[in-house]
């Protein structure tokens, strides 16, 4: 990959003093053609797809059905009418958690380290429609315990109605193998849902050759617009699905008294879309596509590395995770032992122009499990990071441990 080249697609990274932007797992940085995209949509097409015959909406009909398909070859999914546009990946997860039907008892898995959004829609069924949710424990450096979570699934017995798990952590960036958890869940009839907002930006991710059934991911981590996110799952199964936004454009007839719903995915979006984010969606995945996802993650693997080794022996520091950073895809987050991980993330910035996230990540219970109140620093590489910016983070990071060791 010619990094240099990828850079120059990105306006706040030609700027003369460009940050070292390592919040990637938050949200990524756009590139011209998706800020253009959006531009047009506005300046050219301010129309209304899906519903009307005049040229805006024709234009904007054609470009989200594209934008459609481009996701459609970029998960390898079998139709384009598996793929849900959503505002993010929270609003997919919880289309998977209340569009289900469950039984009073039903076993829902996760593993310890799930963002909240893949773990609060579960909390709330619980809660609300007394279904039980089981966490299976991480080994000790934070891998995922195939043993406990074969164990689990027995546990659970014909009760177990689903397995929701991310296949990359955003707390260390640990990926489980999702294949295998998934042969293991179908083997005891439950259903496999896999948050993927760490994983499709960064990786290869097929959904037909990992078997699973749904998919929930962020476009906006994926150098796509802010407000939009993504839900795949098998057709049958979305066929079932319950809509939780029902009204204009998810049905094709109504009466004062019934319904015709209309198919997926049009039944899970209702009301008017965010067509400029559906069509910039359409040029993020082709600008993501025109690279080879492996040697995109083996980019940020690299760049972990260098971050890990610059600052794993540094006192008070600790790395969230296993040690070697290959198992932790472009994510290195650190628990800082007796020191402020925000005021180092602050001083980080005005420093050296060093972005990284500091706190919880949203990832609490993992963090209040362990009395880490404060969380963690966590720098998150992308494709378009420099070994020079890995390298300036391990520096600079040490210069603020010792400056604040020393106070
Ligand atoms: C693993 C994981 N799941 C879910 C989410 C929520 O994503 P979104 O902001 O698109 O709802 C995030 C966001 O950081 C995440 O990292």
């Amino acid at each position: 990959m010619d990094i240099q080249k990828i850079r120059d697609c990105f306006p706040t990274l030609r700027t003369d003093e460009p940050p070292a932007y390592l919040d990637n797992a938050c949200v990524t940085l756009k590139p011209d053609s998706v800020i253009q995209t959006i531009n047009d949509y506005y300046h050219h097409t301010p129309g209304c797809g899906g519903r009307g015959v005049h040229r805006y909406s024709t234009k904007v009909s054609r470009a989200t059905n594209d934008a459609r398909r481009k996701l459609q070859t970029f998960l390898n999914a079998e139709s384009a009418n598996e793929v849900v546009f959503t505002r993010n990946a929270t609003h997919s997860l919880n289309q998977v958690a209340h569009g289900l039907s469950w039984q009073k008892g039903d076993v829902v898995l996760t593993t310890d380290r799930e963002h909240n959004s893949n773990l609060v829609p579960w909390l709330q069924l619980e809660q609300e429609q007394g279904i039980e949710h089981r966490v299976v424990p991480s080994l000790e450096d934070n891998t995922f315990d195939m043993e406990g979570f074969e164990q689990a699934c027995k546990d659970a017995g014909s009760r177990l109605k689903l397995v929701s798990m991310s296949q990359v952590g955003n707390l260390d960036g640990v990926k489980i193998p999702i294949r295998d958890i998934a042969k293991v869940a179908h083997d005891h009839g439950a259903y496999v849902c896999v948050d993927g907002a760490q994983s499709t930006p960064h990786m290869r991710v097929d959904v037909q050759d990992l078997g699973i059934d749904f998919l929930a991911f962020s476009i906006h981590k994926m150098c796509g617009p802010s407000g939009m996110g993504g839900l795949w799952g098998r057709y049958e199964l979305l066929d079932e699905l319950r809509t939780i936004q029902s009204g204009g454009q998810t049905v094709t007839a109504s009466t004062y008294d019934s319904l015709q719903w209309a198919n997926p995915p049009a039944r899970f979006e209702g009301g008017l879309g965010n067509f400029s984010g559906m069509m910039a969606t359409g040029t993020a995945i082709e600008f993501l596509s025109q690279f080879n996802m492996d040697e995109v993650r083996a980019h940020e693997i690299k760049l972990n590395e260098i971050m890990s080794n610059g600052i794993k022996d540094l006192p008070g520091v600790k790395i969230i995770g296993p040690h070697d950073a290959k198992l932790r895809s472009g994510i290195c987050s650190v628990v800082l032992k007796e020191l402020p991980a925000h005021d180092i993330a602050m001083l980080l910035d005005e420093a050296a122009g060093v972005m990284v996230r500091s706190g919880q990540h949203c990832v609490h219970s993992w963090f209040n499990a362990r009395g880490h109140k404060d969380g963690s620093l966590r720098a998150s590489a992308y494709m378009y990071n420099t070994e020079d910016e890995a390298r300036l983070f391990a520096e600079t990071l040490s210069e603020a441990v010792h400056a604040f060791s020393a106070a």
